[in-house]
């Protein structure tokens, strides 16, 4: 039986009527809505299996609900803006670094499936870089009763045990006076292998053999190889005297972790087969006491690498036994150092022995490559300069010289250095006139904005990086604070470095898409003036804020200076690791890292 409408309203059956007339639009939307012919999954998860740590959730449309041990987007939403940004949306499922070392993980140094391939370990090739590949994306777990570090210059002599709960050096060097327990700290009473009557006696000693080396005026910036805990450095900084002080992660536990705790800088790194990451000519001075390397081995290459970094002009201090004993092994390794040191033209300058028996010897590089030229026998041969690549980055060590700058001098007596014109800067007219005005850039900014404007308590701040370092104006405008800044340049950026150390700084170079070499919670302060924008398209801001986070000390500070874009972006990154964030001027991000950690898995 057929029912028209017009029967319908005949018989005014109106109820039916609209329940029919609701029926079709329910179905029209019902169809509507569920048209697959265009897929629009409420997500796209990609969770590429490299990367098992963090699940990236790109939805397509506004999350409806967070899944609890999610981190929700805005959960920290501060009070600089409201607006949305590129990222905005995405949520991240942080989970730990697994295993029982992860509170102390550097994944370059600790990747033991590379270092177990390994052919040879001969030269320390297992104390070399070795990264991960992808990044892991994992966060570090904080060590148990870990506090906010003991605040400098206490913490030269004293830091919370729990910090850093490593005792073998306690125990191994406990005759030498390294580090000692009492109670909840670890105490430094600036012992070391060589330091028999306290380093600042060793410091003094030094100096009464060479006058000339006038610590902290005209040696600034110095290299301290095989530091143990970094005594030698942290007692040199009352004299002006910033010391590079590194040692690789070996069987002297947690030296290095010491040191930055103790707010000493100092850096992972290891003499082995590849040239350290310092451009030429870089130190005014290198110092090894006792620190293990056979300088004349490898066909003396590890030699000609502290040649290759040290100033023309500068000086080498060996303190270590074939210097000042006579054992059939000690000699021979003095013969050997002999031949070597007169082959690349070093003078000894300087021979003694102290009160207790320690001796060291003192050599000094030439200021010119003529007496390379006036040599007997090239050998070992001058570099050809043309097939040196300007930066040290994965570069296997040297078996030649590195030729002299011509027209070479030593730098203007610190401070004075700081702001003067920089030796290696470029001899083009504008160079000049660009460094000074990078360097009052950076003290405007520093004045007006970074100390009183950015809501950071600076008293709380020491151990500083400047992450895209520049000409170092950023770590000349804080040299009036107790603070030390270790400056990077990127390998694939402009080579700077040399300017750095030139001003009296320290640096490094690095890649941003790799890790670095140092422990994690070794930084108060983090800053990054205008990085992301070539690093991103090489790799992935997720990798570099893990870093990042790894790097950082709890309650540490990251200031961001970058294109709108991308601090909207880092901004999300960070909030969804529960930092909290401000955005000054639309041009500024400061972050602070806050004490969470993802739950332990059970
Ligand atoms: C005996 S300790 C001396 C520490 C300190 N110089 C002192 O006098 O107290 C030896 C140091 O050399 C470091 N070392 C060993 N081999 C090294 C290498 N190939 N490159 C750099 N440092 C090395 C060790 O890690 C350790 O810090």
């Amino acid at each position: 039986m057929a029912i028209s409408v017009h029967n319908l309203l005949k018989e005014r059956r109106y109820p039916f009527i609209a329940f029919l007339f609701l029926l079709i639009l329910f179905v029209a939307f019902f169809i509507l809505t569920t048209n697959n012919s265009q897929p629009p999954p409420l997500y796209h998860i990609r969770q590429p299996s490299s990367h098992p740590s963090v699940t990236k959730i790109i939805p397509t449309t506004p999350l409806p609900e967070i899944v609890s041990n999610r981190t929700e987007i805005g959960t920290n939403r501060d009070s600089d803006d409201g607006d949305s940004g590129e990222g905005e949306g995405l949520v991240y499922e942080w989970k730990l670094c697994p295993g029982p070392l992860a509170v102390d993980y550097i994944p370059c140094l600790d990747n033991w499936k590379a270092i177990k391939s390994l052919k040879s370990r001969r030269h320390m090739e297992h104390r070399e870089r070795y990264c991960p590949k992808p990044n892991p994306r994992c966060l570090i777990p904080l060590p148990d009763g870990y506090k906010v570090p003991v605040a400098w210059p206490k913490s030269r002599d004293m830091i919370w045990f729990d910090n850093v709960p490593h005792l073998k050096l306690v125990e191994y060097k406990k005759e030498q006076n390294w580090v000692k327990r009492s109670g909840d700290y670890l105490l430094f009473p600036g012992g070391g292998t060589q330091f028999k009557e306290g380093v600042n006696h060793y410091i003094q000693y030094i100096e009464k053999n060479l006058p000339k080396i006038g610590w902290g005026k005209r040696t600034r910036v110095i290299l301290d190889v095989g530091c143990g805990v970094a005594s030698f450095g942290g007692y040199l900084l009352d004299k002006n005297v910033i010391t590079m002080s590194f040692a690789p992660k070996d069987e002297h536990e947690a030296q290095i972790q010491f040191a930055l705790e103790r707010g000493i800088p100092a850096t992972l790194s290891v003499i082995a087969t590849q040239k350290l990451t310092f451009p030429d000519n870089a130190f005014d001075l290198i110092h090894c006491a006792r620190c293990r390397v056979h300088w004349d081995g490898y066909g003396g290459k590890p030699l000609l690498e502290l040649n290759r970094i040290l100033r023309p002009g500068g000086v080498f201090i060996w303190s270590a036994t074939p210097v000042y004993r006579d054992d059939e092994r000690d000699k021979k390794v003095w013969e050997a150092m002999v031949a070597l040191t007169k082959s690349i033209c070093w003078k000894v300058v300087a021979k003694s022995f102290d009160s207790s028996g320690i001796g060291l010897v003192i050599y000094e590089k030439p200021i010119s490559s003529s007496c390379y030229k006036s040599r007997k026998e090239s050998n070992p041969p001058l570099c050809d300069e043309n097939l040196r690549p300007n930066t040290s980055w994965y570069t296997p060590l040297d078996g030649c010289i590195s030729t002299i700058p011509v027209a070479n001098t030593w730098p203007t007596p610190w401070p004075q250095r700081l702001k003067s014109k920089p030796l290696s800067l470029s001899t083009d007219p504008d160079a000049e006139l660009a460094f000074y005005e990078d360097t009052k850039h950076w003290s405007e900014l520093v004045t007006n904005v970074y100390i009183g404007g950015l809501g950071v308590n600076w008293s709380s701040v020491r151990n500083v990086m400047d992450m895209n370092a520049g000409y170092g104006g950023f770590a000349a405008a804080l040299s009036d604070l107790p603070v030390w800044v270790m400056n990077i340049v990127s390998v694939n950026g402009p080579n700077t470095l040399p300017i750095i150390f030139d001003r009296g700084l320290i640096g490094i170079y690095h890649d941003w898409c790799e890790s670095l070499n140092t422990y994690p919670r070794t930084y108060d302060l983090l800053h990054s003036s205008f990085l992301f924008g070539n690093l991103t398209s090489r790799c992935d801001m997720l990798d570099i804020a893990v870093e990042m986070d790894r790097v950082l000390r709890p309650g540490g500070v990251v200031i961001v200076e970058d294109s709108t874009g991308m601090l909207k972006k880092l901004k999300h990154i960070l909030r969804s690791l529960h930092w909290s964030t401000n955005l000054h001027q639309q041009r500024f991000l400061v972050g602070r890292k806050s004490f969470w950690r993802p739950e332990k898995k059970r």
